[in-house]
Order: C-alpha cells, then sequence, then structure tokens
C-alpha cells in the first residue's frame, strides 16, 4: 500500500513532506481592505504539517471579488499581510501555494468596484447566490447578479493581471500558485460550452477556444514562476455555482489535461461532484465519486502529479485511492476546518472534530477558526 506519510517531489521542484493536501477554504477572515492578517497566520501555521498547503481562493482584482472579506494579492497591504501568513507557516515547516481566482459572473454589483455589473463570459445571470451584505446590511447568501459581457480586449487583460499577480504571489512568501478552474468560477465559465456562447477566439464552439483563457493564464503563470510553481484545480462534471451541464466536459477535461503537461504545471488538482448546488452552509455535498475510467484516461494524457479531493475522512480510504496508482496526492477540505492536526489524527487513527458549518465564513472571528485544538487524547 502507498503510504500517506512518505515525501513526494512536486513537479520535480518542491519536496512535500507527506501526500496530504490542505485543500482551498473560503474562510472570510480578511481585515478591511480584504487584507490578510495575524488571525489567518495562526489558522494556516496550525496546520503547516500538511504537506501543502493551498491557501484559499484570492482575488486577483476588485473586480474578481465575489464574497465579502476574501483577500486579494494586488495591494501592497494584501502582500504584507499575506506575508505574515506565509512566514508563520514556513516557519512550522509546511509548504504553501496561493490560489488565486476571479469568480466572473458569481459576484454582485454590491462587491464590485462603483457597484458596477460583475464580470461574466455572457451577460447570463447565475442561478446561484454569493455571500455580500443583503439589503438589510447583513452579512448572508443573495442572488448573483446579472453581469455584462466581457470584451475580448479585457480577457487579455485578464491573463496580464494573473501573470502579475502571480509575481505578486512569490513576493509574499509563496511556493508557488494554483489556478482557480473550478467550481463555476471564471475559467469554468469559459470552459463549459453550453454556457459559453461567444463567438471570438474565447468562444465556446471549440476546445481550444473555451479554453484558450485558462491555458494562456497558466502559460503567463509558469513563465513568471518557472516550472513546477503551477497547479491547477478542475471540478469537471462539478454543477456548484449554478454551472450547466455540459455534454462536451470529457473532452474539455482531457484536452485541458494534455495541454498543461505541455505547460509544465506543478500539478493537476482534480474535485468532481461534490460541491452542494446551492450555498455550503446549508446545502448537502453530494457522496464521494471516484471515476476511475475517467481517471484512467486523464492518467493517460497527464504523467504528472494528480491531487484527488472530495470526501476524505480517514488514512485508509486516502491510501486506497492512492494504491489505485491513479492520483498521487489526497487533498482534505472540511475535515481540516475542525483538526489543525489532522495529519497527526490521520497517522495515528486519532479521532476527527467535527465543525460548525455556520462557522465556516465569518461573522465569529476566531470562533470556528483558530479555536480547535490539537489532539490530546481527551
Ligand atoms: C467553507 C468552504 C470553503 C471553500 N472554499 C473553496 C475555495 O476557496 N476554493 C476552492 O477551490 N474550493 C473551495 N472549497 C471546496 C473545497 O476545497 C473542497 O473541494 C470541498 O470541500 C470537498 O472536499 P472535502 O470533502 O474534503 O471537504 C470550499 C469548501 C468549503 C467547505
Amino acid at each position: 500500500m502507498i503510504n500517506l506519510f512518505e515525501s513526494q517531489l512536486l513537479g520535480g521542484t518542491v519536496l512535500l513532506k507527506n501526500r496530504i493536501v490542505m485543500a482551498p477554504m473560503t474562510r472570510t477572515r480578511t481585515s478591511e481592505g480584504d487584507i490578510p492578517n495575524e488571525l489567518m497566520a495562526t489558522y494556516y501555521g496550525q496546520r503547516a504539517s500538511a504537506g501543502l498547503i493551498v491557501a484559499e481562493a484570492t482575488d486577483v482584482a476588485p473586480s474578481s471579488n465575489g464574497y465579502a472579506l476574501t483577500p486579494g494579492i494586488y495591494t501592497p497591504a494584501q502582500r504584507q499581510g499575506w506575508r505574515l501568513v506565509t512566514d508563520e507557516v514556513h516557519r512550522k515547516g509546511g509548504t504553501i501555494f496561493l490560489q488565486l481566482w476571479h469568480v466572473g459572473r458569481m459576484a454582485h454589483p454590491s462587491l464590485m468596484p462603483n457597484g458596477e455589473a460583475p464580470w461574466g463570459v455572457t451577460a447570463e445571470r447565475a442561478e446561484s447566490q454569493v455571500f455580500a451584505h443583503g439589503p438589510d446590511g447583513k452579512l448572508g447568501h443573495i442572488p448573483a447578479g446579472t453581469p455584462r459581457r466581457l470584451r475580448t480586449e479585457e480577457v487579455m487583460r485578464l491573463v496580464d493581471t494573473f501573470s502579475n499577480d502571480s509575481a505578486h504571489a512569490r513576493e509574499a512568501g509563496f511556493d508557488g500558485v494554483e489556478i482557480h478552474g473550478a467550481n463555476g468560477y471564471l475559467f469554468e465559465q469559459f470552459m463549459n460550452s453550453v454556457l459559453n456562447t461567444r463567438t471570438d477566439c474565447y468562444g465556446g464552439a471549440s476546445v481550444e477556444n473555451r479554453t484558450r483563457f485558462l491555458l494562456e493564464v497558466v502559460e503567463a503563470a509558469v513563465r513568471e514562476l518557472g516550472p513546477g510553481r503551477v497547479g491547477v484545480r478542475l471540478s469537471p462534471f462539478g454543477r456548484f455555482n449554478g454551472i450547466p451541464a455540459d455534454p462536451l466536459t470529457e473532452e474539455t477535461l482531457l484536452y485541458v489535461a494534455g495541454q498543461l503537461v505541455r505547460l509544465g504545471v506543478a500539478y493537476l488538482h482534480l474535485v468532481y461532484e461534490l460541491m452542494p448546488e446551492a450555498n455550503m452552509e446549508v446545502a448537502e455535498f453530494k457522496s464521494h465519486h471516484l471515476d476511475h475510467a475517467l481517471l484512467a484516461k486523464v492518467r493517460a494524457v497527464f504523467p504528472g502529479t494528480i491531487i484527488w479531493c472530495g470526501g476524505f475522512t480517514d488514512r485508509q480510504g486516502a491510501e486506497e485511492a492512492l494504491d489505485t496508482g491513479l492520483v498521487d496526492l489526497i487533498a482534505f477540505g472540511r475535515p481540516y476546518i475542525a483538526n489543525p492536526d489532522l495529519a497527526e489524527r490521520l497517522k495515528y487513527d486519532w479521532p476527527l472534530a467535527e465543525a460548525d458549518r455556520s462557522t465556516y465564513y465569518t461573522r465569529c472571528g476566531e470562533v470556528g477558526y483558530t479555536d480547535f485544538p490539537a489532539y490530546s487524547g481527551q
């Protein structure tokens, strides 16, 4: 059996101390100005025994803000804030990548600069909710706004934005970046052949066109950071954030996976069919779905490191997945919320604590965030 606690060389560059990944999780605990803070440094530092931490989705520009209080990386103050986090994780011997996103249509004018419409692949609104201040001034889940269709040159400019922010992530001390191509945000909006009805060079008629935006961003980020420092997250068949079912999902996935090898990425991070279709504080997560046949096809075109995420809760399940030979690292999301020492708990088969879902997002600062103790045998 493959040992979850073996070290692993990521992308030929970064040595991980085990095969455990802390999955990116938005926790909306920033300070004013979307600035990471000491509290976040404590939270990530507590979890540094993971082989790799992928820090939460982070805005590359003011226009990418789809949830109140998510961090950014585009201002010097945000980078200083992130430096607290990366220093703390490194001090504790951890490795940390930053997840970069643009939410696209998953936003609301109240979150956008000057109250403008969210940016969309088209002008079609997502049948989904964003986390923002409602008309009563309280934070909560409200319907996504109606987007405006991005012009071709704006998409091209976004490629430069991601490239600059990859450099900003390095400046803030991250070991690499993960491009968030999953969960119904802007990259997936472009890749979805049903939603992307554009007719320009980023238009959905051909797989080359609908994946062009993601691949241009990855290429630019690798140019900035070097090979082995850029990962990509995808959620094929996911329906989170109102993303429509797409008959061409498999074609798109295999095409992207093949291209990512050529571009020299550190890893491909896959999450399948797990996220709830509505807001994740209340909706049901679906059951674990490991499609061996599809993963084998991905493996055939992508011989690099594959991270598998979704529904793992113990060492045995993780090692069984590794034993298929189809994936190399196992990511844990929700189990990391209440178990800062998850790696140790998995190793010694200690029981896992449960988080209260009402603390997933902010409202409560350290409550449900940094106040979970390491296992003490009690
Ligand atoms: C509170 C919360 C916030 C999340 N935020 C992100 C995010 O910022 N980026 C992302 O790619 N996935 C995000 N996810 C999805 C997780 O990374 C993961 O894919 C999902 O929870 C399934 O894994 P699990 O079964 O181990 O929890 C989030 C999940 C939760 C519960």
